[in-house]
């Protein structure tokens, strides 16, 4: 059965379709005592950029309805503690995992500093270059809404980086099909996405924003719909495997973004509420292909049908359902 949860994006092969999402998990050892690392198929870090980051004023998170707000700002501790501090990439090299390094800068040269130095690192297996975060006024974000911009950075990077690279891009763009092939035409060996969707909240007695850096990025259920369609949209114009993300919170979830075109996942926000969602999450997987007849995950990717009739079943709580339940109909 372990067989059937494998999958591939690009050169590199996952145990299970099941990947952490950058920011979400810490670098692993601030999830430890929850749940092992070791279960995901492949863990992404904290954004790591060439020098610290002390990150965005408080207040950095705030709940919204079905999804959270954040502005955290990229505080990390730089690629020279990254590399050699005992807390980070040598802990989380001691996991049965695939190691997902993501990266920000503020230039290509940046970029590429950090991706030769990690290249030297054999316990990386893969790079994820963060073109997309909504927090940082001189961040990512520039390569990630311009098409020739994203095609220089990742060709860049993929001079300097032998093993699989992925690229995250934005949803805060009019058109992202452009950009993803952009990114795949680079040299990216698949394209993840969604990153957040830049949003706010405002307190409005006081008349203020509820967060530290007044703007933040969008997370949670509330956005699944958007990031979905964006996934089928990306999948349906790109050659490369793409990584779902966006509002994941269980099984069902996760297939639906497989279905769509996704070739693996990552979860975020939901680990905040249920660390120990990946569990129940290849629990469910196991049981999903049992019940589709599927040989594998891969069986099922981008198998979503748009031509034909649409399909009938009831939404549950929908006016027909209610109407039953009160036998009315
Ligand atoms: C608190 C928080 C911090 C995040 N930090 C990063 C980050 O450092 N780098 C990055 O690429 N994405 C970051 N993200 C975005 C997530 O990786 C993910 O793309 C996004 O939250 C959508 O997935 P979700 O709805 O499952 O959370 C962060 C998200 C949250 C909620």
């Amino acid at each position: 059965m372990a067989e059937s949860l494998k999958t591939r994006i690009g050169s590199l092969e996952l145990k299970n379709p099941i990947l952490s999402a950058s920011g979400t998990f810490g670098y692993g050892q601030e999830v430890e005592s929850f749940v092992d690392p070791s279960i995901y198929g492949g863990i992404v870090g904290k954004s790591i950029s060439l020098e610290p980051r002390k990150g965005n004023p408080l207040p950095r998170t705030w709940e919204t309805a079905s999804g959270m707000l954040n502005s955290i700002g990229l505080q990390n501790p730089g690629i020279d503690a990254f590399i050699s501090d005992p807390a980070y990439l040598p802990r989380m090299s001691a996991y049965d995992t695939r190691i997902v390094v993501n990266l920000v800068g503020d230039t290509i040269d940046e970029y590429v500093e950090m991706a030769r130095r990690l290249d030297a690192e054999s316990a990386v297996d893969a790079l994820e270059l963060n073109i997309s975060c909504p927090n940082c006024p001189l961040g990512g974000m520039e390569f990630g809404i311009e098409a020739e911009a994203t095609r220089r950075l990742v060709e860049a990077v993929r001079e300097n980086f032998s093993r699989a690279i992925i690229a995250k891009l934005t949803p805060n763009v009019t058109d992202v099909i452009p950009i993803a092939q952009a990114a795949a035409s680079g040299g990216a060996d698949a394209l993840s996405l969604v990153n957040t969707y830049v949003g706010m909240a405002v307190e409005w007695r006081q008349r203020r924003p509820r967060l530290g850096g007044i703007t933040g990025g969008l997370s949670g259920p509330a956005i699944k719909p958007l990031a979905l369609r964006l996934v089928w949209l990306v999948a349906q114009n790109c050659d490369v495997p793409v990584i779902g993300i966006g509002g994941i919170m269980n099984t069902d979830d996760v297939l639906e973004f497989i279905v769509a075109g996704a070739s693996a996942v990552q979860i975020g926000t939901v680990q905040f509420v249920r660390p120990r969602v990946a569990v129940d999450i290849l629990d469910g997987m196991k049981a999903a292909l049992e019940e589709t007849g599927a040989g594998s995950i891969a069986d099922l990717v981008g198998t979503l049908e748009t031509s034909g009739e649409a399909i009938t079943v009831r939404q549950a709580g929908s006016e027909e359902e209610v109407e039953d339940a009160a036998g009315t109909s």
